[in-house]
């Protein structure tokens, strides 16, 4: 990302940019962390099955709504639906994609302290699947000491990158390191095949067991889909203001999906082989990957080489994504303060944006280490509870109601415009295709999925 001439707006120069740049917002800790953990607890196979099936029926089209309001307002998330609706009826979305943004944020920069710290300790060569991998994890989830130094570590990079406009260099780097991170995975994939008794894990991860297939599980399919491609956030609205003019907003979209359903995939097709052929439960909850991958670089040749660069890339991986995280929020405080008649610069919006992820990440932190205890709801600690509220409900919430908005609400002639990209230009049935589904099929099927399961 740079300036544009009027030196306020950040734009992106090139198509690519902006590409590689959605793609670095959606492939993150969803991906490798969260995908196989979520995975393993609702049954494998039959939550694949339905995960594919949210991914076809939701993740192009709503991805393809968030570039369009971005591209055609111009506007953050606080600014975008007012700008093309001209009222103010739509703010309640603009907030509740911020809510939905800054709960994400608290437990993301928790998790990216675990991986730096895994890093750390892959540098020193203190991990082996010798020792008690799980009780090393759970060590260091409620050692808070090194968790918040670890937290506030990621802050500071982040900060920086976003303090010097630094963008531009994420993106270079992240043109050679995305790939070099799924080399790795593919390298790592074929060692776990090899290991004994992984085609019951692959037996589990590919085949589908219908009667697994509950309201909750498609529940949180369609939460981890819209968790992974960033949907209901305002992510790709951010930037979506930034897209270059003659931008294909279906093959950007069309790429994304691929692409990060790719790396999800593949951390599936790493981590659950590997769970069976160590003898692990594949529903270990949110340790999962912290305690097989270890045991997988141990197969490996060059073991500690390989461990180092994988929690490398695991950390870039996360930093993309938390930066455009951020964006949402900077941008969005730089939108409100212009409402509002009291100018907030960028620099600004850095500043109060990093204070918003330290106060909730620390919290988020304190309350997984369990000091002081009051900070649970209901026995739950804040990294379950924020993660339940906006999976299980703000992102379908904000995803249904963004379907709506583009379906109902902004003129069709808004949306053929946005999408008549030439050289590639559509013809008018993709349009109405298009049209049709975000009308009808997406809120319809949310509606449903929220429904019959909390109803
Ligand atoms: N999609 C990211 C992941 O899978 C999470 C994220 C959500 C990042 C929203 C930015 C914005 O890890």
């Amino acid at each position: 990302m740079n300036k544009e001439n009027n030196g306020s707006t950040p734009s992106f120069t090139s198509k690519i940019g902006l590409v590689m740049a959605a793609v670095g917002s959606a492939v993150g800790l969803g991906n490798i962390w969260k995908f196989p953990y979520v995975t393993g607890e609702n049954g494998g196979g039959a939550f694949l099955l339905v995960y594919l099936a949210c991914v076809f029926l939701f993740g192009l089209p709503l991805l393809m709504t968030e570039f369009i309001v971005g591209k055609h307002s111009r506007k953050s998330v606080y600014g975008a639906f007012q700008s093309i609706r001209k009222n103010r009826r739509w703010q309640w979305l603009s907030w509740s994609c911020l809510i939905a943004t800054v709960l994400v944020m608290s437990f993301y920069f928790m998790v990216t302290g675990w991986c730096l710290s895994y890093l750390v300790d892959a540098i020193a060569g203190t991990i082996s699947s010798t020792e008690d991998l799980s009780a090393h994890f759970a060590n260091l989830s409620i050692n808070t000491s090194r968790v918040l130094f670890f937290c506030s570590i990621t802050v500071f990079i982040t900060a920086l990158v976003l303090w010097f406009d630094v963008n531009k260099g994420i993106e270079r780097l992240s043109k050679i390191l995305m790939p070099l991170l799924l080399v790795m995975m593919f390298i790592m994939a074929v060692k776990v095949l090899m290991l004994p008794n992984s085609n019951i894990g692959m037996r589990f991860f590919f085949e589908t067991d219908f009667s697994k297939i509950t309201p909750q599980v498609i529940l949180s399919a369609m939460g981890q889909c819209f968790f992974s491609l960033s949907i209901g956030f305002g992510a790709l609205v951010t930037y979506g203001a930034y897209m270059p003019e003659r931008q294909n907003i279906l093959a950007t979209s069309a790429q994304v999906v691929v692409l990060d359903t790719l790396v999800a995939v593949l951390a599936g097709v790493i981590v659950f082989p590997a769970v069976f052929a160590f003898g692990l439960d594949p529903a270990e909850g949110p340790q999962l990957v912290f305690v097989v991958l270890p045991s997988v670089f141990e197969q490996m040749s060059m073991s500690r080489f390989s461990s180092v660069l994988f929690f490398s890339l695991l950390c870039i991986a996360a930093i993309t994504s938390i930066i455009s995280l951020m964006e949402i929020v900077i941008a969005f405080i730089s939108d409100l303060g212009a409402r509002i008649k009291h100018p907030i610069n960028r620099h600004k919006a850095v500043v109060i944006t990093i204070a918003i992820c330290l106060i909730s990440s620390t919290l988020c932190v304190m309350s997984v280490c369990g000091t002081p205890d009051w900070l649970k709801i209901a026995g739950h600690d804040l990294f379950e509870c924020f993660d339940a509220v906006t999976s299980y409900f703000l992102l379908p919430l904000n995803a249904f109601g963004m379907a709506l908005f583009i379906g109902w609400f902004v003129p069709k002639q808004v949306i053929e415009k946005e999408l008549h990209v030439r050289p590639r230009s559509l013809n008018s049935t993709a349009v109405s295709t298009f049209r049709l589904v975000i009308r009808y099929l997406v809120p319809i099927a949310i509606a449903a999925i929220f429904l019959k399961e909390f109803v």
